[in-house]
Parts: C-alpha cells; sequence; structure tokens
C-alpha cells in the first residue's frame, strides 16, 4: 500500500471520535520507532517533517524514507510537511509526494494567510493533496495577560469560521494554549477548551492540536540521570489531551515527547558502555525508546487498531 492523504484519514478519526498521531522524524532510526509502533498497534500515522528537517536531512531522502515504510507497512500512512512556511517548500513537497501539506502563515496577516492558504488548497487539491493551516499564535496560556491579548495569540473562532469556508482547508490548527518544545506549563497546565468548542461547532472541520507532546517526567529524569540538564519541563497531561479529542482535535502533532526518548536512550547507552562506539549497538536502543513512546500516545490518542 503507498501514502494515503490526510483528508481520508481524519474523516474517520472525526466520525468515530479518536486522533490520529502525527509524528515528526528527521532520520530513519526516529521513523523506523514510529512506524513499528503503528504496526504492532494497527493504528493509522502521520509522518511529518519541518522545513528545518527537509534542511538537515534533504526531503528526497525522507520522502524515500517514508515510501519505503508506507510500501510494506499494511496501515494508512500519511506524509505530511510540518509548518511549510514558503509556498516553494510546499511545491517541493508535492514533488516528491507528500500527500499533505501545512502552510503555516499563522504570523502574517489575516488577509496574508487567506491568500497563501487559498493558493495552496488550490495546487495542493489538484494533484489530491490535503492542506492544514493555523490560526492564531502557539504560545503558552499563562503568557497572555488579559482578554485582549488572549484574542490576539489564541484563535478567534469567527475568524476560523471565516477562515475555513474561504480556503476549503481540510485540516485546521487553533491556537489554544499549547506551545512547541518541553516547557508548556509554568503553573497548572489548561487548555481553552471553550474556545476550541467553539471552533470546532463553526468550522466543522478535524482540528490539530501542535505542541501536544505529554514530556513524560519518567524520561526527562532519564534523560538527566543520564547527564541532560532539562529543568522545568511540563507537557500536555493524558486526560487534558484526552478531553481535547473528545472536543474535536484529530490530528496531534508530537516532536518533542521522540526528541526527548531518542537522546535520553542514547545517553544512556553511551553512559552504561563508554567503550563502546558501534552506532547500531547506540541508535537501536535509542529507536527501541522512539517506538515505546509512540506506543504509549497511540494508547492515549485511541487510534489502535484503526489502521
Ligand atoms: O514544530 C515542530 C517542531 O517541534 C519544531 O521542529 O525544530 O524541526 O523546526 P523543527
Ligand atoms: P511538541 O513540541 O509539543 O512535540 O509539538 C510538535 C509540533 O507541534 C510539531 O508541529
Ligand atoms: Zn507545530
Amino acid at each position: 500500500m503507498g501514502l494515503v492523504n490526510l483528508h481520508a484519514v481524519l474523516a474517520k478519526a472525526q466520525k468515530q471520535g479518536y486522533a490520529v498521531g502525527a509524528f515528526n522524524f528527521v532520520n530513519m532510526e526516529m521513523l523506523q520507532g514510529i512506524i513499528d509502533a503503528a504496526v504492532e498497534a494497527h493504528a493509522p500515522v502521520i509522518l511529518q517533517t519541518t522545513e528545518g528537517a527537509i534542511e538537515y536531512a534533504g526531503i528526497g531522502y525522507l520522502a524515500a524514507l517514508a515510501r519505503t515504510a508506507a510500501a510494506t507497512a499494511g496501515i494508512d500512512v500519511v506524509l505530511h510537511l510540518d509548518h511549510g512556511k514558503h509556498l516553494e517548500t510546499v511545491v517541493q513537497a508535492l514533488r516528491h509526494g507528500y500527500t499533505s501539506v501545512m502552510m503555516d502563515a499563522s504570523d502574517r496577516l489575516y488577509d496574508e494567510n487567506l491568500s497563501l492558504t487559498q493558493q495552496v488548497v488550490r495546487i495542493a487539491h489538484m494533484a489530491g493533496v490535503s492542506v492544514e493551516a493555523e490560526l492564531g499564535r502557539l504560545k503558552g496560556i499563562e503568557d497572555t495577560v488579559s482578554v485582549g491579548d488572549a484574542q490576539a495569540t489564541l484563535v478567534d473562532p469567527a475568524q476560523a469560521q471565516d477562515f475555513v469556508r474561504q480556503t476549503g482547508v481540510d485540516a485546521l490548527a487553533p491556537a489554544i494554549g499549547t506551545s512547541h518544545g518541553a516547557f508548556k506549563f509554568k503553573g497548572t497546565p489548561r487548555l481553552d477548551f471553550e474556545r476550541l468548542g467553539q471552533v470546532a461547532h463553526l468550522t466543522g472541520i478535524p482540528l490539530v492540536l501542535h505542541g501536544a507532546s505529554s514530556v513524560p517526567a519518567g524520561i526527562v529524569n532519564k534523560a538527566n540521570d543520564y547527564g541532560a540538564a532539562i529543568k522545568g519541563a511540563a507537557g500536555v497531561p493524558d486526560d487534558i489531551m484526552r478531553q481535547a479529542i473528545r472536543g474535536g482535535i484529530c490530528k496531534i502533532n508530537t516532536d518533542t515527547d521522540l526528541r526527548l526518548s531518542f537522546t535520553a536512550g542514547i545517553r544512556e547507552e553511551l553512559t552504561k558502555h563508554p567503550e563502546g562506539f558501534d552506532l547500531r549497538h547506540i541508535l537501536g536502543p535509542a529507536r527501541d525508546a522512539v517506538k515505546a513512546m509512540v506506543l504509549n500516545r497511540i494508547e492515549v490518542f485511541g487510534c489502535a487498531e484503526k489502521g
């Protein structure tokens, strides 16, 4: 089976009330850890690469890895461009067989975001490729100090309705209080569920949660035990994640959890075997750590046996 597009995968998720994991990868071992977990759980999976990953590894290598994985996986696999900031990257992704792209012009003026996304939808849909867009800024909810500030930072539901109507995007990422990375909440974790509910109601399309890593204390502690210095890390707790899924989130973006798992695995191996230098003995356990993390996320997202 080849790669499938995002629209089909998310339509099923929205109907049945679960979310599909969208996992970032930058190399073969990360991709294999992700795909092995999805195959074992028989879960659909979205493999995604940022512009930074493309710059690091080369789009040809990344696309070939994903195609190779999808060919024998026996589950639904999507290859998605995450946070495409430039039209040129979107076109490059289409040429390399990506089945979904994100046009992220959320840092531009609303009208610019709208017209760029409209252009991307026109060309991507002609190629049978799905489109995700973003509204609002990904910023911790406690960083918004007033109602006016929240309005400027978090998604505006009425604007989301207008945006979806005018662009025809397949999925929308509304900013509701998450942020990228390992330091999401200073105090009690919370998201703006009222806003999420309004966006889900007014748009009717599958919604995407960015900055959704759980940042498990166990993994952070393991990394720190083996030499990392990661202090004050906090992610999205599983009960909040389940509430978000009930509120209309169908695609969950996860990168930090995989980075933490992979590097904690490398640190452990290098510390326990300082004499070792066979890459397979170092990266193999790191790949297994990514697989374990993805299996954990699939369980929380409720997408096992949906592949
Ligand atoms: O937005 C997703 C990422 O976690 C940031 O990825 O460092 O590859 O741009 P990047
Ligand atoms: P995390 O940093 O929470 O993993 O978010 C990843 C993400 O949103 C990728 O687009
Ligand atoms: Zn993101």
